[in-house]
């Protein structure tokens, strides 16, 4: 059955220092307070990735992500990194198609589907972000959306190569608004995402697809979250820079 994952996503936060100690307090809780199966993930910046995969390692349970690669292989494209690069810090996951990459970098589906691929070539496990904007969802096209993201970013893999990436659903109305998707509206989506996956790959495969909810999850939130059928744990933006915050939310597994 599928994996319960509880992701960190930095963003543009933490100098190398503030990184180092924010993951090692993580390790340590989680290695002293939680007992379960969910995976942990921390995306940090790329500065931190070598440094915390050495802390992370021997410790089991917590893995290393990036937050995006260059789609390409190699070469003269300064300032970019690569999934090789990112891999042979001993990172396991890279976050792909989220929201503000979209936005502000002009990630097009088209663009993320060579990033997936790249990741999947170097061993990488994608955290592929859909969504929709408030507009999106006030005018009720957002099943369209969500279709479209996964047929263009994600469903020229072949199932043997999907069964390597882990979703997320970030409504874009609800990252760092505050504003967090109900129980509900989150269900609902999740829900119709698996059907999707069920359609494309077959029911196993969707079953066995940890889909995550994102956008202003919290400590008082996330039990009423992961407890929804489809909703396999979360990709926590804000919570995940504070320890004892990111800690809670893992914690609601073992609740
Ligand atoms: P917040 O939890 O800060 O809303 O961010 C969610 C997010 O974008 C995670 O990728």
């Amino acid at each position: 059955m599928r994996k319960n994952i509880v992701a960190g996503n930095w963003k543009m936060n933490m100098d190398y220092e503030q990184g180092i100690s924010l993951f090692s307090e993580i390790v340590n809780m989680v290695k002293d307070e939680v007992i379960g199966n969910q995976e942990v993930v921390v995306c940090s910046p790329f500065i931190h990735l070598a440094a915390i995969s050495k802390l992370s390692s021997g410790t089991g349970n917590v893995s290393i992500g990036a937050q995006t690669i260059n789609e390409h292989e190699s070469g003269a494209y300064t300032g970019e990194i690569s999934a090789s690069q990112v891999k042979s810090t001993g990172a396991a996951y890279v976050i792909l198609g989220h929201s503000e990459r979209r936005a502000y970098f002009n990630e097009t589906d088209e663009l993320l589907a060579e990033k997936v691929n790249a990741a999947l070539k170097h061993d990488l496990k994608p955290i592929f972000c859909i969504g929709e904007t408030k507009d999106e969802r006030e005018s009720g096209s957002y099943f369209d959306i969500i279709k479209t993201q996964l047929s263009k970013g994600l469903f020229h893999l072949d199932a043997e190569a999907f069964k390597n990436v882990v979703l997320a659903y970030e409504p874009v109305w609800a990252i760092g608004t505050g504003l967090t998707a109900t129980p509900e509206q989150a269900q609902e989506v999740h829900a119709f995402i698996r059907k999707t996956l069920a359609e494309q790959y077959g029911q196993e495969i969707a079953d066995n697809t940890s889909i995550l909810y994102g956008g202003s999850a919290n400590p008082s939130n996330a039990q009423s979250l992961f407890s929804q059928p489809d909703i396999d744990g979360g990709l926590i933006g804000g919570a995940s820079l504070k320890s004892r915050d990111f800690l809670q939310i893992i914690n609601v597994f073992n609740a």
